[in-house]
């Protein structure tokens, strides 16, 4: 859970699941949240209990960047969905699902584990669509459909694209039932990030401290460090926060990912202060594109250099490629950016090397939560600290 002081406050803050940092035990006067709750963790009974409120799909759906991407990628690939079956893997209110079916897909079976579905059901036959579209209430992990599907969509990114640890479920739909050469949308994502300067928030919450009202309070900066740097901050940054080329920390073809590979995921990194500043933490963002298995524009790694990045840019400008973008130079969206803060920043010259490594790892105890290890070394100074998004 982040805590509030931490969280940014624009009013499309993505109310994401608040996510228990350790499994609490089911008691007796637990709701029911999903079916088969039984077989259910008791943090993902928590975890999809959370999606039943409507609050998270307002914000969802609201943000126009993100429902208007999926929309469009589904218009661009209308002839390939026409007369298909598709899988809406976490349908919610079923909006993906709505929208499948009106681009003219023959059946959609509209998959979520939380009581959404519930009113997903009703929303498909308000809108005369039960004829296509099945819902069905339960995991993905566990349903049945009677046949193979020619597409999977799924909107399964959280902060920093991997919170809520959502895409192993995507790859074990693909995995049971995606049909050879079939559609995965979005099909490929990136997750990118960059040193942030950061001084107006920096003064607001440890500087703050030591006048408050003529009243000395510095004794509370060492806390107000600590707590601003334990967790991760979600929060919108602009392009001008953002003192390097952004790295990337992990490219991802869906259709050849593995559950394996997202148990730890770690790159180094070696940038170039492009301005003299004092450095406040590290910024993390994503994108997703919505391609079919031999489209791809983006075969970024963590080695793709600025350049690489700004090629693939250009390239999917001139593409009629439909990408959904959470960076700061972007419109912001309802995932904002995740920021790193260090408890004291570390000044940098126009062309100093800020270099180290990063490491993402799903919590033990909590499999949706992560924990991020992160190094960094710059001019003699170097630090060394763990987050972690409960
Ligand atoms: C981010 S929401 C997206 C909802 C909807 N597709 C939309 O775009 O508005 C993710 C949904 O996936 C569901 N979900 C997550 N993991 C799931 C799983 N393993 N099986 C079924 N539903 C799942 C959640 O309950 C939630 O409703």
């Amino acid at each position: 859970m982040l805590p509030s002081h931490l969280n940014g406050h624009s009013p499309l803050a993505r109310r994401r699941p608040q996510l228990p940092a350790a499994s609490p035990p089911a008691t007796a006067g637990d709701p029911p949240a999903a079916a088969g709750d039984a077989a259910l963790e008791a943090h993902d009974r928590v975890y999809f209990q959370s999606y039943s409120h409507i609050g998270i799909h307002e914000s969802m759906i609201k943000d126009r960047v993100r429902t208007d991407a999926y929309r469009e990628a589904i218009m661009l690939h209308q002839k390939f969905i026409e007369g298909k079956v598709v899988m809406d893997v976490g349908c919610g209110t079923g909006i993906l699902s709505v929208f499948c079916a009106r681009a003219g897909a023959k059946r959609v079976y509209a998959v979520d584990a939380s009581e959404i579905a519930t009113q997903a059901s009703e929303i498909v036959k308000a809108n005369n669509l039960a004829d296509k579209i099945i819902v069905i209430h339960g995991r993905v992990e566990d349903v049945d459909v009677e046949e193979k599907v020619d597409v999977i969509i799924s909107e399964w990114m959280g902060y920093m694209l991997l919170y809520e640890s959502m895409l192993p479920s995507v790859l074990f739909a693909r995995d049971k039932w995606l049909k050879p050469g079939g559609l995965i949308l979005p099909s490929h994502a990136t997750l990118f990030m960059a040193p942030i300067t950061n001084s107006d928030r920096y003064e607001g919450s440890v500087d703050f401290w030591c006048d408050v009202y003529g009243i000395n309070m510095s004794a509370l900066v060492p806390l107000a460090k600590k707590f601003a740097s334990e967790e991760p901050s979600i929060e919108i940054v602009g392009g001008e926060n953002v003192i390097s080329w952004p790295f990337v920390v992990k490219h991802i073809d869906c259709y050849t990912f593995t559950v394996e590979e997202f148990k730890s995921i770690t790159t180094t990194y070696k940038v170039s202060s492009m301005m003299l500043a004092p450095i406040h933490g590290f910024g993390l963002w994503f994108e997703v594109e919505f391609n079919g298995p031999a489209e791809s524009c983006s075969n970024l790694s963590s080695d793709s250099s600025p350049l690489d990045i700004i090629q693939k840019k250009r390239c999917r400008a001139s593409d009629s490629t439909v990408v959904l973008s959470t960076a700061p130079e972007d419109e912001p969206t309802h995932w904002h950016q995740t920021i790193l803060y260090f408890p004291d920043p570390i000044g940098v010259t126009q062309d100093q090397i800020i270099e180290g490594s990063v490491t993402i790892t799903p919590s033990e105890e909590n499999p949706r939560c992560l924990n991020i290890h992160l190094e960094c070394s710059t001019g003699g100074q170097n630090l060394v600290k763990d987050f972690a998004m409960r």
